[in-house]
Parts: C-alpha cells; sequence; structure tokens
C-alpha cells in the first residue's frame, strides 16, 4: 500500500505550551454538520482513515460534549497504527480528553466501557456532580470552573505530559482555541458534498468576529478521488 500522505509530520511546537492542531471536514459550502446532528454524514471512508493517521502524531485528542454525545467513541487510534507511536516515543494510544459543563455523558458507551486509557473529563464542579458514577470509576475527573484554553494546555501539559494537542471539534470548542490564539495548525478535508442548510454550523462557532491571524500558511494540499485534504499553518 502506498505511504499516507499524512504518515510523516513534522510540527513546530511552541517553546511553552503544547502545540495545538484541529481536525475537520467540510461540506463545499462550509459546513460541518448536515442537516444538525447525523453522524457519519460529512466525509469518506478515505477521511475516517485519515482521521486515524492524523490522531496518531498527537498525545492528546479533545473534543467537546455535544460531538462526545453524537459519537461517544474513544478519541483513538487503529490497532495498526499503535506500533508507529511508539517508536516515535508515544503512548499506543492518544488520550481522549473531553470537555463538559453539563456532565451529561452517557456511562454505557464504548467511550468509557472499553477504553484504552481512562479518558480526561474537564468539567464544573456541578458537572462533577452530575457524572455517572460509572464515569467517575473509568475516568480522570478535572475540575475546572473557568475552563478556557491556556487553563486546560497548562493542565494537559503538567499533568498528562501533553506535548501535542489534537482538537476534533466541534465548532464550538474549535471557536474557543481560534479566539485564544491557541490554534497552530488546521487540517481540512474539503468533502464533495453541498448541505445547505441555514442552521448547520461552520468550523467554528462562537459570538465574536476572530481577530486575523497574522499569517495562514498552505502547508500541503493533498488530493484523493474528489475530496482534498489541506493542512495550514495559523501564527497569530
Ligand atoms: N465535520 C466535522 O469534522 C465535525 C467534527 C466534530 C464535530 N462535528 C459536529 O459538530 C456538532 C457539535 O458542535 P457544537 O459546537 O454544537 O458542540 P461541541 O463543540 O462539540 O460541544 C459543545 C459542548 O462542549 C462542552 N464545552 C465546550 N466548551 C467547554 C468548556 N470551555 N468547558 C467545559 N465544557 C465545554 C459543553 O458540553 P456540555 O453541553 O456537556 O456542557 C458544550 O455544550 C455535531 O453535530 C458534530 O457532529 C463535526
Amino acid at each position: 500500500m502506498d505511504k499516507h500522505f499524512y504518515q510523516a509530520l513534522a510540527f513546530e511546537k511552541p517553546p511553552e505550551r503544547p502545540l495545538v492542531a484541529c481536525n475537520m471536514v467540510t461540506s463545499l459550502d462550509g459546513k460541518v454538520t448536515a442537516d444538525g446532528t447525523q453522524p457519519k454524514s460529512l466525509g469518506s471512508a478515505f477521511d475516517l482513515s485519515t482521521m486515524g493517521i492524523i490522531r496518531s502524531h498527537f498525545d492528546a485528542v479533545l473534543a467537546g460534549g455535544n460531538t462526545i454525545r453524537l459519537h461517544p467513541y474513544y478519541l483513538g487510534v487503529p490497532a495498526r497504527l499503535e506500533r508507529g507511536r511508539q517508536e516515535k516515543g508515544l503512548a499506543s494510544q492518544p488520550l481522549t480528553v473531553l470537555l463538559t459543563r453539563s456532565g451529561d455523558l452517557d456511562p454505557t458507551s464504548s467511550l468509557f466501557t472499553k477504553a484504552p486509557r481512562p479518558p480526561v473529563i474537564i468539567t464544573s464542579a456541578q458537572g462533577a456532580e452530575n457524572l455517572p458514577v460509572a464515569i467517575i470509576e473509568q475516568a480522570q475527573i478535572e475540575v475546572m470552573e473557568n475552563a478556557i484554553p491556556q487553563a486546560i494546555l497548562q493542565l494537559l501539559q503538567d499533568k498528562y505530559q501533553v506535548q501535542r494537542l489534537l482538537v476534533e471539534g466541534g465548532p464550538s470548542v474549535n471557536y474557543q482555541f481560534m479566539q485564544a490564539k491557541l490554534l497552530d495548525e488546521l487540517f481540512l478535508t474539503l468533502h464533495p458534498s453541498l448541505i445547505g442548510k441555514r442552521t448547520d454550523l461552520g468550523l467554528s462557532a462562537g459570538d465574536q468576529v476572530l481577530e486575523l491571524p497574522e499569517t495562514i500558511k498552505l502547508l500541503s494540499v493533498n488530493q484523493h478521488d474528489d475530496e482534498l485534504f489541506l493542512r495550514y499553518r495559523i501564527t497569530w
């Protein structure tokens, strides 16, 4: 099999904090959701395998509560990529990191029942109280009243030795990292589809216009069938 274009990647880690990248798939009209919340309606099987390869470069993969409730799976890599991770000095599986204020997570999902590593749940005191006991027993609970990206990165770096963090949405989580000027790279899959519906979400969703980054550099463009795989480096 041909080597995947993302198999060997070099990153420029900022000296004082973990490197942060985001990976998302959008339709041609810029939507990351299709009719609200339908899982798996965007991106191809190749995109799904690409997601695993991108994850294979990261110490931890983070997602927000809405995304996790829709896709309640460990944010890991297929077993065939574990060896490559070990050879790079990484743990066999990335650490899954979840953001929730509500604590509304399903303890019966495989994310908890079959987790290769205990997921880290960053939540409020109220959220921690709401978490089912079965989740508390399976996960590392981190209570943070104001979980701003800076604080999340500090915690992940200091306590979990995270040097590279991959953010996998959803748009409201992406926005927070962009607004804090803490997004260094964007992996973007452009899926040949048109969604059209006004209420579907774009790549980031927040209350204010984002400040313009200093530069957004296109690092690579790859094509597979009718899908495009773009990688950008962002300097704020
Ligand atoms: N196309 C793609 O590549 C892609 C990728 C990922 C997701 N998606 C889609 O995006 C949609 C979800 O996006 P979304 O913007 O609605 O939601 P989201 O970003 O997935 O999750 C938002 C939720 O995350 C938690 N959260 C966010 N920031 C937090 C913070 N600082 N501290 C603690 N908790 C925090 C809260 O969870 P609680 O509600 O539990 O309090 C919040 O309601 C889904 O339809 C999903 O399929 C698409």
